[in-house]
C-alpha cells in the first residue's frame, strides 16, 4: 500500500500473517534495514518519519531493544501494577464525580477517556499537572494525519523540549518516578545516551495515554451501540475484562503500526517480500479477519476467548498492556455502574473518525448521563 508522500510498504493486514510475521527474527525495527531510508529516499517532512526514527526501544533490535526496554520494565511488572490500582481507582472516581457535577450531554473522551489514563502515566513519570495538557496537544500533533509536515516538526520538537525540560528538572530536584529513575541509570553506569533518554520518556508519553484514551472511547462507543451486549456486562453474565479484549480485537486503538523492516528475503502467505522493503502493522485489519474470526463485525462478548494481537506480539509485545487493562477496566466499571442510564446525546454530533495514521477511535464521544 502506499502511505502518506508515496511511500510504499507492504500492509499486514491477516491475523495469522501478522502474527507470524511479528515474531519473525527476520523482520526488524531498525530503519537501516530500510531500503527508502538508508537510501534518503523518503520526503521531505514525511509526516511518519518520528515513528521510524525516534531513539527508543520501537526503532532498534536485538540487544540494543533487550537495553532500552530493560530501564522501564520494572516499572511495569504484574506486582507493581496491582499496587497501582488503588490509585487508579481513586483517579477515575474523582474524574466521575467532577463528570456528574456536568450539566446536559458532555464529551465523554474529553472529560473522562483523555484524563485518567493522562493523570496515570503524568505521575509515573513525575510530570507536572501544568504540563500535560500541552503535551496531549502535542502528541495528538504527533499522531496525526492532517498536520503539516512544518507542524509534525514543531509537535515534534516542542515535546522533545519540554521532556528535556522535565529531565533537567528531575535532575536538579530528583523525585520517586519513572523520569528520575531513567536519569540515574543514564548517570550511574552510562545505559542509555541523553537522546535516548528524553525518546524513551517521549514514547512512554504518547504510547501511555493516546492508546488506553482510544480504548476507553472505543469501548463506551461498542456497548451503547450494542444495548444487549452491555446488558451483559450489566447483569454480570459477563465480566468487565471481556469488554476490553472484545474492544481491542474489534475496534483496535492502534489501528496500524509503522514500521518494521525485512532483513532478508522473506516468502509468506504466497507472497515475496524483498530484503530492505518495509512492513506496517496493520492491527484493525486483522481484528476484523474473517478467516480468524466468525462473524467479525459482530461486538460479541461472548466471544471465547477473544484473542487478538492488537497490544503487538513478539519481542516489542506492548510493555504497559497491565497499565493499559487495569485503567480501562477501571474506567469502564467505575463508569457504568456510576451511570447504568448512560446513553449518547442524542442531538449530539455524529461520532467522526480521529485523522490519524495510527490513533483509531472517533474526535468526541457525546453522551448523557441519563
Ligand atoms: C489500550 C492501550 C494500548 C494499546 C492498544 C497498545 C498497543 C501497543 C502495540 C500494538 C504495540 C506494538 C507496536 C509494534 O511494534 O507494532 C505497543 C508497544 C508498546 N507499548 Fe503499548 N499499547 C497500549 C498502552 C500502553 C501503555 C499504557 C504504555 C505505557 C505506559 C504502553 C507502552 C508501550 C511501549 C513502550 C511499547 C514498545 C514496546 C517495544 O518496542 O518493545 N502502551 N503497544
Amino acid at each position: 500500500m502506499e502511505l502518506p508522500g508515496g511511500v510504499v510498504v507492504w500492509a499486514i493486514t491477516h491475523h495469522d500473517t501478522l502474527q507470524e510475521l511479528l515474531a519473525d527474527p527476520r523482520v526488524g525495527k531498525n530503519p537501516q534495514l530500510w531500503n527508502t531510508f538508508r537510501e534518503g529516499r523518503l520526503p521531505r517532512g514525511w509526516p511518519l518519519l518520528n515513528f521510524v526514527t525516534v531513539p527508543g526501544m520501537i526503532t532498534v533490535d536485538g540487544a540494543d531493544h533487550r537495553r532500552l526496554r530493560a530501564l522501564v520494565t520494572q516499572a511495569f511488572t504484574p506486582r507493581r501494577i496491582a499496587e497501582l490500582a488503588p490509585a487508579v481507582e481513586a483517579r477515575s472516581n474523582r474524574l466521575l464525580d467532577a463528570v456528574a457535577g456536568l450539566e446536559g450531554d458532555f464529551d465523554l473522551r474529553e472529560h473522562f477517556a483523555y484524563p485518567l489514563p493522562m493523570q496515570v502515566i503524568g505521575e509515573l513519570l513525575g510530570l507536572a499537572v501544568e504540563q500535560q495538557d500541552r503535551l496531549h496537544e502535542l502528541s495528538d500533533t504527533l499522531v496525526s494525519s492532517s498536520a503539516t509536515p512544518e507542524a509534525a516538526l514543531a509537535a515534534q520538537q516542542g515535546l522533545f523540549a519540554l521532556l528535556a525540560s522535565v529531565v533537567a528538572a528531575k535532575r536538579a530536584e530528583p523525585g520517586d518516578d519513572l523520569t528520575t529513575d531513567l536519569i540515574s541509570a543514564r548517570e550511574a553506569d552510562d545505559r542509555l545516551t541523553e537522546q535516548e533518554l528524553v525518546g524513551t520518556l517521549l514514547l512512554m508519553l504518547v504510547a501511555g495515554h493516546e492508546t488506553t484514551l482510544n480504548l476507553i472511547t472505543n469501548a463506551v462507543r461498542a456497548l451503547l451501540a450494542a444495548p444487549d451486549q452491555l446488558q451483559l456486562v450489566l447483569s454480570g453474565a459477563r465480566p468487565w475484562s471481556a469488554v476490553v479484549e472484545e474492544t481491542l480485537r474489534y475496534d483496535s486503538p492502534v489501528g496500524q503500526f509503522p514500521l518494521r523492516y525485512a532483513a532478508q528475503d522473506i516468502q509468506v502467505g504466497g507472497v515475496l517480500i524483498r530484503r530492505g522493503e518495509a512492513l506496517l502493522a496493520s492491527y484493525a485489519s486483522a481484528g476484523r479477519d474473517e478467516h480468524h474470526y466468525p462473524d467479525a463485525d459482530r461486538f460479541d462478548l461472548n466471544r471465547q476467548p477473544a484473542k487478538h494481537l492488537s497490544l503487538g506480539h513478539g519481542p516489542h509485545f506492548c510493555l504497559g498492556a497491565g497499565l493499559a487493562r487495569l485503567e480501562a477496566e477501571t474506567a469502564l466499571r467505575g463508569l457504568f455502574t456510576r451511570f447504568p442510564g448512560l446513553t449518547l446525546a442524542k442531538d449530539g454530533p455524529a461520532p467522526e473518525p480521529i485523522a490519524s495514521f495510527v490513533s483509531n477511535s472517533v474526535r468526541t464521544l457525546h453522551v448523557r448521563t441519563g
